[in-house]
């Protein structure tokens, strides 16, 4: 045996006790006649002690040894002398009488400590090295725990785990395929799922009634802080069921794991919010509701007093930042330099101090009044001492700029508490949205999804006004998880691949299989899949998913560790028939 113990397990109970201790120098520190060292491994740290006097050689043996060199010990646990409170282990030392090294080390590129030196891509590039720090240990054992009581909870509710293939066919189902060329269909791809959606109906038409898998799926998509181009679902279908069986099925698996994991205990249901409207309040189809700031329509009071650009704008929308009329020139250009950045595309920003002393300024009083910003304030329920932002524009712009600034400005205002958590469903997406750039309707969640049979008739005369049965779970302004109520009509399935523009030759070719499913008795059904990538960043209050995942890729979908991709040489490519451009 290596080990008697682990690091992190001695207490003063043990004291008098024979160990052995394997693990990692972490650090040591020499005291003129005393060495002490800490050894460190994933359950915690244990401090060595080498006196001098008992035994010089081993003493001296210790002092040569490094950070990270793997050593294994054998000695007796005594009581500190000077005790640690900080450390679990803190109240003993273990008194060495054998030393043996097992490994040495090379100087780590960054400390391994819970705060580094170590940059991102560094850290990266020794991923290893990175994963031996607790921090990062403690994400990846919140997610293990995630996926672990994810497992109890459906297998509980009779759910099965089935697993589904991984080289399928490429469809163009809303993010751009990842293809894996055949060898012994030369001239042929498969493509790495974007989730197992049509696979988990079928077994619905099999029959198997509930349907979990915690699955890969892969995306090759733009890169942000909550994407990366292979993450993980949790991915659920059920059959006999309808829209709220669904969402009270999966609000109790949240439910379980707040509970389970984070010790946060929902004791209320849900709240629910339409699609139409937390685009009016929030701008957002996964709305932030930690904090109020909700979008103030200033169309009736903002327009026709001879600004141009507010007569000339479709929609001209407030937010309230409480308690900020005291803001500097320096703070307010600088939030309009924010909002003209041209990852948010905004023309500018007006504002409208409401002073302590009841009176107004604003950047737009050569058109205003008093009064007519007295307005604005009462139609923003804002008091003295507020702050009114304001943008104008088209629509649908305007709100997805707003929204940006809303969520800016809770970050400035801290009023997005990492500690706190808003869970929100949101229903009633439209089935479709319309693509400028290819003239024609998307299925803005995927083609399988149905339409709300009491907006049917409306496929035929206004497809855009068409709502869906279709459902998101938002929380602290990230999406978690969505799904819907399927398709499972074979006439039906047809006419919205025809809406969505296939021949009804490409439909057949792409989708088939699943359309032949529908012919032989398919079950009405429905599901939903949840990241768990960003399910544990959350729980874990961070914004970014890298650090809940072993072996990231970084933003240009690189593994810098081991790095991929790479190019491929010439007998490979010939094997697979390939010649590149
Ligand atoms: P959807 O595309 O909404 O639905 O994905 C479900 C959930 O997966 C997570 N997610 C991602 N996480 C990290 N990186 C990504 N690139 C990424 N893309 C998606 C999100 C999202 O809510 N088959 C349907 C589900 C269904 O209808 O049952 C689907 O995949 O948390």
């Amino acid at each position: 045996m290596y080990r008697s113990h682990t690091c992190g397990e001695l207490r003063s109970d043990h004291i008098g006790n024979q160990v052995t201790l394997a693990g990692w120098v972490q650090r040591s520190r020499d005291l003129g006649g005393m060495t002490f060292l800490d050894l460190r491994d994933r359950y915690g740290i244990t401090q060595l002690a080498f006196n001098e006097e008992d035994n010089a050689d081993l003493c001296a043996a210790a002092r040569k040894l490094g950070r990270e060199f793997v050593i294994q010990i054998k000695g007796e646990v005594i009581e500190r002398s000077s005790k640690n409170k900080n450390l679990p282990t803190g109240d003993i030392e273990i008194k060495v009488a054998e030393l043996k090294l097992l490994n040495a080390s090379k100087l780590p590129p960054f400390t391994i400590e819970d705060e580094t030196d170590g940059g991102d891509e560094l850290r990266m590039q020794y991923r290893y090295l990175d994963l031996r720090r607790k921090p990062v240990q403690q994400k990846l054992l919140l997610r293990n725990k995630l996926a672990l009581e994810t497992r109890k909870y459906l297998d509980d509710q009779g759910f099965i785990d089935v697993e589904t293939p991984v080289l399928i066919k490429s469809t163009p189902e809303g993010a751009r395929d990842f293809v894996v060329p055949s060898r012994m269909n030369e001239g042929e791809f498969y493509a790495l799922p974007q989730s197992p959606q049509t696979f988990k109906q079928l077994l619905m038409v099999s029959g198997f009634d509930r349907y979990y898998q915690i699955v890969k799926c892969f995306r090759d998509e733009d890169l942000r802080a909550d994407r990366q181009p292979e993450f993980t679902q949790i991915d659920c279908e059920m059959a006999f069921v309808e829209q709220e069986d669904i969402l009270n099925t999966f609000e109790g698996l949240i439910k379980h794991l707040f509970s389970a994991v984070r010790g946060v205990d929902f004791t209320e249901k849900f709240p629910r919010m339409t699609y139409e409207e937390a685009m009016q309040r929030y701008g957002s189809d996964k709305p932030d509701i930690r904090f109020g700031m909700e979008f103030v329509d200033l169309n009736a009071v903002a327009k026709g007093k001879g600004f141009a650009i507010f007569d000339a704008a479709e929609t001209v929308l407030a937010i309230n930042a409480e308690g900020c009329s005291e803001y500097t020139r320096k703070q307010l250009d600088a939030l309009t330099d924010w909002v003209k950045r041209p990852q948010i595309g905004a023309k500018g920003l007006v504002y409208v101090k409401c002073n302590t002393d009841g009176t107004y300024k604003s950047s737009v009083d050569k058109f205003y009044s008093q009064e007519d910003l007295a307005e604005w304030a009462a139609a923003a329920n804002a008091k003295a001492g507020d702050l009114l932002l304001v943008l104008s524009g088209d629509l649908h712009a305007t709100r997805k700029q707003m929204n940006e600034l809303r969520l800016h400005m809770g970050n400035e205002l801290e009023l997005r508490d990492s500690n706190t958590f808003k869970p929100l469903w949101v229903i009633d997406f439209p089935l479709l949205e319309w693509d400028e750039e290819s003239g024609r309707y998307h299925a803005m969640h995927h083609p399988f999804t149905s339409p709300k049979p009491e907006d049917v008739a409306l496929l035929a005369t206004d497809p855009g006004k068409v709502r869906a049965n279709a459902y998101d779970l938002a929380m602290n302004g990230v999406e978690l998880g969505g799904g819907s109520i399927r398709i499972h009509d074979r006439q039906l399935q047809s006419d919205m691949f025809d809406l969505l523009g296939f021949t009804k030759e490409e439909a057949e070719a792409q989708f088939g299989f699943l359309m032949s499913a529908f012919e032989y008795g398919a079950p009405p059904h429905g599901g939903l899949a949840f990241g768990l990538d960003r399910l544990a960043a959350t729980m874990g209050g961070s914004e970014s998913i890298r650090d809940y995942i072993a072996f990231p890729k970084n933003n240009s979908g690189r593994d810098v560790m081991i790095d991929a991709p790479s190019p491929l040489n010439e007998a490979q490519l010939n094997e697979l028939g390939i010649k590149l451009k």
